[in-house]
C-alpha cells in the first residue's frame, strides 16, 4: 500500500515536470487532484486500513499530497508568469499607463486672460511683424534719427533700415496706415533688446500694446480703462498711480506703477509700462486728422504683469522650460 503511495506521489512529480501550458496543467489538476484524481483517492483510502496502519500511512500521503500540491502550485505561477510576459493574457482591470498633458505656458495664459479682459473692453486684437522697419519702430512715432534709443547697443538691427522691433508701439502705426478711426485695438507680441540676462531682464519678452483714437478722446478714458483693467486682473483693491514721464509719441505721457506688497509684506510702487496721449506728430506721421482726432496708447510689460500676479521674482523661468516650475500655473 506505502509502495502503491510512493508510486502516485513519483507519477504525479514527473507528469508535472512534462506540463508546460496552461491547459495541459489543468489535465494534470483533474487527473491527480480533482474529486475522483488520483491523490485525493490515495487519501480516501487511509480510511479503509486498519487501525494501527492508519497513521504511518497517513503521514505519507499527506507527506505526498503536500508535495505534489506545491509542485502544482509553483508550476502554475511559472506559466501565468510567462503568459503575461509573451502578452498572451491581458489584466484588462490594471490601470493604464497615465497620459503626461500639456498645458499653455504661463505667458500664453496671461496673455489669454488679458486678451479676455480687454476683449470685454471692446478691444479688438491687433498683430505686426517682429522683423520691423525703422520707420515703424522709430521714425512714425516721433523719434528722430538722433534719438537714443535707436542706439545698435539697444537693438537688434538686421540692416540698416530693419531691425527685430524694441516695442509693440510700431503695431500702432501698422493700424493706423491701414484703417480709419475709431480705432480700438491691443496688441500682444514678442520685443527684442540686446539686455544683459539677469531676475529682470531678458533679450526678448513680451509687450501688450493698446490703442484708441476717435473724436473726443480724452485722458479719462484712459485712466478709466486701465484702472478697471488692474482692479480685473490683480483684485478691487489695488492701488495704483500715474508718474509724469516722457514718450515722444505721447503727449502728456505717464508710467503706471502699482503699489504690491513685497517679500516681508513690504510695499512698494512697482513700474508696469507706459502711457500716453497720442501725439499729433504721430498722427500727421499716418495721415490722420490731428485736429480731429485724439487717442490714447498704453504699452505693458507681459512678464512684469505676470511676474507680479504670481510671485514670480526671476524672468529667466519663463524661458527655462523647467516642468518644476510651468506646471504649476
Ligand atoms: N513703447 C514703450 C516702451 O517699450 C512703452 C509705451 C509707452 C507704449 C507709452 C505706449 C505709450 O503705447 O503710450 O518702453
Amino acid at each position: 500500500m506505502l509502495e502503491q503511495f510512493e508510486k502516485t506521489g513519483e507519477d504525479a512529480l514527473a507528469d508535472l515536470k512534462k506540463v508546460t501550458d496552461l491547459s495541459a496543467l489543468e489535465e494534470f489538476r483533474i487527473k491527480y487532484l480533482g474529486r475522483k484524481g488520483r491523490i485525493t483517492q490515495m487519501l480516501s483510502q487511509i480510511g479503509k486500513l486498519p487501525r494501527e496502519q492508519k497513521p504511518q500511512a497517513g503521514q505519507l500521503a499527506n507527506k505526498i499530497k503536500n508535495e505534489v500540491t506545491g509542485a502544482f502550485e509553483q508550476r502554475k505561477n511559472t506559466l501565468l508568469q510567462s503568459q503575461q510576459q509573451t502578452g498572451e493574457l491581458i489584466d484588462v482591470t490594471l490601470p493604464g499607463k497615465p497620459v503626461n498633458i500639456g498645458k499653455t505656458h504661463v505667458i500664453t495664459q496671461t496673455l489669454s486672460e488679458l486678451l479676455e479682459i480687454f476683449g470685454r473692453m471692446g478691444f479688438a486684437v491687433a498683430y505686426g511683424p517682429e522683423v520691423e522697419s525703422e520707420w515703424h519702430n522709430f521714425g512714425a512715432l516721433n523719434m528722430g534719427p538722433e534719438h537714443p534709443s535707436r542706439d545698435p547697443f539697444d537693438c537688434f538691427y538686421i540692416d540698416d533700415n530693419v531691425l527685430l522691433r524694441s516695442h509693440t508701439s510700431p503695431v500702432q502705426i501698422r493700424v493706423m496706415e491701414s484703417s480709419k478711426p475709431p480705432i480700438r485695438i491691443v496688441a500682444p507680441g514678442r520685443v527684442y533688446r540686446p539686455d544683459t540676462v539677469d531676475a529682470t531682464h531678458m533679450y526678448m519678452f513680451h509687450q501688450l500694446e493698446a490703442l484708441v483714437v476717435d473724436e473726443g478722446v480724452s485722458m479719462v478714458d484712459m485712466k478709466t480703462t486701465i484702472e478697471q483693467f488692474i482692479h480685473t486682473f490683480f483684485g478691487p483693491e489695488t492701488k495704483w498711480r500715474f508718474r509724469p514721464s516722457f514718450f515722444p509719441f505721447t503727449e502728456p505721457s505717464a508710467e503706471v506703477d502699482l503699489l504690491l506688497k513685497g517679500k516681508k509684506g513690504k510695499e512698494s510702487w512697482v513700474e508696469m509700462g507706459g502711457c500716453g496721449m497720442v501725439d499729433p506728430n504721430v498722427f500727421d506721421a499716418v495721415g490722420i486728422d490731428s485736429e480731429k482726432y485724439t487717442g490714447w496708447a498704453f504699452g505693458f510689460g507681459i512678464e512684469r504683469l505676470a511676474m507680479r500676479k504670481y510671485g514670480i521674482t526671476d524672468i529667466r523661468l519663463f524661458f527655462e522650460n523647467d516642468l518644476r516650475f510651468l506646471d504649476q500655473f
